[in-house]
């Protein structure tokens, strides 16, 4: 399995923003965003492209463009975090939604809500900004494959050494691009030092 971790100051900045408990649920959800550019540049940096012919001011000429068709999946609701990033440097990607709760007591995911596009030959981002126990990522990515998706990346912001693990056993086809690997889960499977619940904190609830 691939993965890849952010190898540049601008992420550790954004990152360092976001596990700080200073940072308000307006600047978290900024900074989120900011993030998710280099996060979702970075999953997309292997994507082919198709020629495409142009006039420039001065004269014809054949750019590039990315090759489609592109979809998000925002695994609810951190996810959320991410999906303006993906609408901002590709416009038309498509998006899905995978509502999933952690049962608290055991962290297994349950399913409340799943609405995808199609995903047949589409490179397929899921947004999965915690990657800790792995349960629910990986329970989005069957959904996903279930519905022909066979092209998958998943976007984190962290990533927990346990949640790795899984996702080796469960989906070793599928890319993770995150912006660290934290130390390891801690008994109510946080992710440590981490930034604490993302959805908490994009979204003010407590
Ligand atoms: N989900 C979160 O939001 N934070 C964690 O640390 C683990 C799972």
């Amino acid at each position: 399995m691939a993965i890849t971790i952010l190898d540049h100051p601008l992420a550790s900045d954004l990152l360092t923003i976001l596990r700080s408990r200073e940072t308000n649920p307006p600047d978290f959800r900024q900074t989120a965003e900011r993030l998710g550019y280099l996060l979702v540049a970075e999953a997309l940096s292997d994507m082919p492209t198709d020629p495409v012919e142009i006039m420039t001011p001065l004269e014809p000429m054949t750019g590039q463009q990315l090759h489609r068709p592109v979809v998000a999946v925002a695994v609810l609701r951190a996810g959320l975090g991410l999906l303006q990033s993906v609408l901002s440097l590709v416009p038309d990607a498509a998006i899905g939604f995978a509502g999933v709760q952690r049962n608290e007591e055991t962290a297994e995911p349950m399913e409340y809500y799943t609405k995808f596009p199609t995903l047949v030959d589409a490179r397929v981002l899921i947004l999965e900004p915690m990657l800790a126990t792995g349960g629910s990522l990986s329970w989005a990515i069957d959904k996903v494959k279930e519905n022909g998706a066979n092209d998958i990346t998943a976007v984190c912001v962290v990533i927990a050494p346990e949640g790795v693990d899984r996702m080796k056993d469960d989906h070793p086809d599928v890319r993770i691009v995150a912006a660290s690997l934290d130390r390891e889960l801690n008994p109510n499977y946080y992710i440590a030092p981490g930034l604490g619940d993302m959805g908490d904190r994009l979204f003010g609830t407590v």
